[in-house]
């Protein structure tokens, strides 16, 4: 992405993307070593086909690090000009402190304050950026924005039901105010706390502090997922903040170009679209190669989908994403 050459009060959004995938693949097929299942299955049911698992010796700094320096230079800038890193991921480096902290240091930024968005899942993503642009709206001049996930080494790889449907990944981008920055244009998020306990990792909290017998059930890693609730409210929540995101800005659904919804599931997003009358081809998707990427998959889509020339200058594309929570949210861009 260039950059502006001249600043252009109030707009403000992204400068520059980015994105990281670890190398090796993990088939359906692979899975089926582990796991009761099939490729068949998991394809007719969720779209997916392949994931991709860091490798042993990459933890989550890692993911993140490769993602903010491709969104650095793609906005052209270097490290020193960054004055906030925020990283949304629920599959943190340690436990305390925070990714951030370790990013912070690993991108050689010691004047840079930063801080973690964790536990709002796939929908932590939107939440920073939104957090983001109001830093910048607040005088920050650039903010990176780091979304990742490290997914498959957290899960429980003996568990069907969670197990096949997620991959690792990262995705970062820079906002600031600049008149060549793909703006955003509007934001929306929502939180239903009712919903709290239908997709969670409760191990290690205050209410589940770790224990021998906790470790012995395996219940650090042990996602608990209502999935056809979940798959319910996915569809329902991204429609709605697709609705409110454009009712914002005073857009409508037939002057946007392209919907990058959170990739969790091909059949949540073919229900979303349907529920808003988009058609196929306004609907970026990629769950297929990556499977269900967290935070990381926004960003990772939009990168991918502007690489792949499905954007041009002056279109709308609207992100929506879904994540545990309940939390939801949508980010209308012009580029
Ligand atoms: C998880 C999900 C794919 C399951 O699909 P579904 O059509 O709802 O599945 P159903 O509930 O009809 O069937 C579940 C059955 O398949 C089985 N099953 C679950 N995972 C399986 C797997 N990987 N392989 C084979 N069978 C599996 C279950 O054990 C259950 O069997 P049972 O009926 O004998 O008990 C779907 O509910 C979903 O996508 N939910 C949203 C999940 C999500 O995206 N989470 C992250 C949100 S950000």
């Amino acid at each position: 992405m260039e950059r502006g050459k001249e600043e252009a009060p109030g707009k403000v959004g992204l400068i520059g993307l980015g994105a990281y995938t670890p190398d090796r693949i993990m088939t359906n097929e692979e899975w089926t070593r582990h796991v009761d299942t099939s490729d068949e299955w998991i394809r007719s049911r969720t779209g997916i086909e392949r994931r991709r698992i860091a490798a042993e010796d990459q933890t989550t700094v890692d993911l993140a690090e490769q993602a903010a320096l491709r969104a650095l230079e793609d906005a052209g800038l270097p490290i020193d000009e960054i004055d906030e890193i925020i990283v949304a991921t629920d599959t943190p480096e340690v436990y305390i402190p925070d990714t951030s902290a370790f990013l912070q240091h690993r991108l050689q930024a010691p004047n840079v304050s930063a801080f973690d968005l964790a536990g709002s899942g796939c929908a932590g993503f939107l939440q920073a950026l939104d957090v983001a642009r109001s830093r910048v709206l607040g005088g920050r001049q650039h903010v990176l924005v780091v979304g990742v996930e490290l997914l498959t080494r957290l899960m429980n790889w003996k568990d069907r039901n969670t197990c096949v449907l997620f991959g690792d990944a990262a995705g970062a981008a820079v906002v600031a105010r600049s008149s060549s920055a793909v703006e955003i244009l509007s934001a929306t998020a929502g939180t239903d706390g009712s919903k709290a306990d239908v997709l969670a990792l409760e191990m290690g909290g205050t209410r589940t502090p770790f224990s021998e017998e906790g470790a012995r059930l395996d219940l650090h890693h042990d996602i608990v997922m209502k999935g056809r609730e979940v798959f319910k409210e996915a569809v329902r929540r991204m429609s709605q903040a697709a609705r409110e995101v454009l009712e914002q800005a005073g857009e409508t659904l037939d002057r946007v170009s392209l919907v990058v919804p959170h990739q969790a599931n091909r059949r949540i997003i073919d229900a979303v679209a349907r529920v808003l009358g988009l058609a196929s081809d306004k609907v970026f998707m990629n769950v297929q190669e990556f499977g269900n990427t967290g935070s990381a998959s926004i960003p990772l889509a939009l990168v991918q989908a502007r690489d792949a020339g499905r954007v041009r200058t002056g279109d709308l594309v609207l992100l929506t994403s879904f994540g545990a929570g309940f939390h939801w949210g949508a980010t209308l861009l012009q580029f």
